[in-house]
This record gives C-alpha cells, structure tokens and sequence, in this order.
C-alpha cells in the first residue's frame, strides 16, 4: 500500500483526535510494524499496516474500527480531491465520478505508481436515480470504499442513500455496493 494512505491516515488522527493520540498509537504499535511506522508519501508498505494502526487507534480511543474506516474513507476522498483536482475535471455530479474510478482514476493512479495495489469496481446504472458498484479486491478495504463514497457524496453536496452488502464469507474483500438518489 502507497505511503501517501498512510501519512494521510496520520494526519487524520492528528487533525481529528490531537497530536498526542498519533503519538501514543504510533509508540504503542511501532515495535509491531514491518516498516517500524517510517512512512514516506512514495514508499510501499503491507497493507495489514494500515489495520494495525485502525486497531491501535480504536483500542486507544474506543471508537469502532468499523466507525474509524469509515472516517478515514470520507477524510481520505477530500484529501484527494486536493491531491488530485485533475481528475475532478468534468465531473459534476458523484455518480458520474464514481462511474470513472475503475477505467480512469485507478487507471491513472497506476500510471503514476505501477506498483500500487488498487481492487476493482463493475458498475450497472439500472435507473437514473441508482448507481450499483461492485467492489472487488485481493485486500480487505471494502469499508474503506464505503467511506471513500461517502466522501465522494459529501464532496458534491448530493443527496444519496448507501447500503453495502458485504457477504460475511468474504470478510471485506468484496461488497456490493447501491446509492440511490432521493
Ligand atoms: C480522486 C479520487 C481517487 C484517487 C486519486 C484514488 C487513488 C487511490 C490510491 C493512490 C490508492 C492506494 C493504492 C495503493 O496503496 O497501492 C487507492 C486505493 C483504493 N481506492 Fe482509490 N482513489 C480515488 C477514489 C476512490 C473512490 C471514490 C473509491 C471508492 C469507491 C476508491 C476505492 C479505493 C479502495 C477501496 C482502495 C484500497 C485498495 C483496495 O481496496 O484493494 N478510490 N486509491
């Protein structure tokens, strides 16, 4: 997993808890860490990192790991948006940005990083007013998704109901997901 998630996921617990729980949850897990927590924007890391300071800070803080994906997820979309505004060029409305991530974004994120490790979306659009994405991946971040979408919806002021279905079996690595807008 790219260095960037994990900076931004530092500066998450920095902005949204304070300075000293990303101190406490980065000495409390260091000694764990492949890396020993080091993370450049350019580097590479195993992505069971990322769970393993999500664990640390619910633990710490007693918020739901579920809860904390969730924020990170939504956090992490506008932190993109800043990172990242070419490829908000065009798009106007979330379900047509989400419709891209698989053949544009992701595409263009390998680009830049050939060897980041991205999963895949298969998108229906049955009405206008429904977008259904299936999310697939050799890691488990379907909750992740779900707060990248989110995000995404925050991002373009709309309105939208999401539900996952997350077959339990698959633990994470795979999740439909369906928005509708009201
Ligand atoms: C401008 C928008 C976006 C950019 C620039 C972007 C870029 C990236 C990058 C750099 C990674 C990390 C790759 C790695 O660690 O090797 C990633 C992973 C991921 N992206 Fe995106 N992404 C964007 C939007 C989205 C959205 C809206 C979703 C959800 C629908 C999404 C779903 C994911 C997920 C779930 C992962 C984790 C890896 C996995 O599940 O296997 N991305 N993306």
């Amino acid at each position: 997993m790219l260095g960037v998630v994990f900076s931004e996921f530092m500066e998450m617990v920095e902005e949204e808890f304070s300075p000293d729980v990303a101190d406490r949850v980065m000495e409390q897990v260091e000694d764990m860490l492949p890396s020993g927590g080091a993370y450049t924007a350019v580097g590479e890391y195993h992505h069971s990192e990322i769970l393993t300071l999500i664990g640390q800070l619910s633990a710490d803080t007693g918020v739901p790991v579920e809860d904390l994906v969730e924020k990170f997820g939504r956090y992490l979309f506008a932190r993109f948006a800043v990172l990242y505004p070419e490829f908000f060029q065009g798009a106007d409305d979330a379900f047509t940005f989400l419709g891209t991530i698989e053949d544009y974004i992701h595409r263009e994120v390998r680009k830049l990083y050939p060897h980041a490790e991205l999963p895949s979306f298969d998108c229906d659009r049955p009405s206008d007013a429904v977008l259904i994405m299936h999310y697939e991946s050799k890691r488990p971040f379907a909750p992740l998704a779900h707060g990248l979408i989110h995000g995404c919806i925050d991002h373009f002021g709309q309105e939208i109901v999401v539900h996952m279905d997350m077959p339990e079996e698959k633990a994470g690595s795979a999740a439909t997901f369906t928005l509708r807008r009201t």
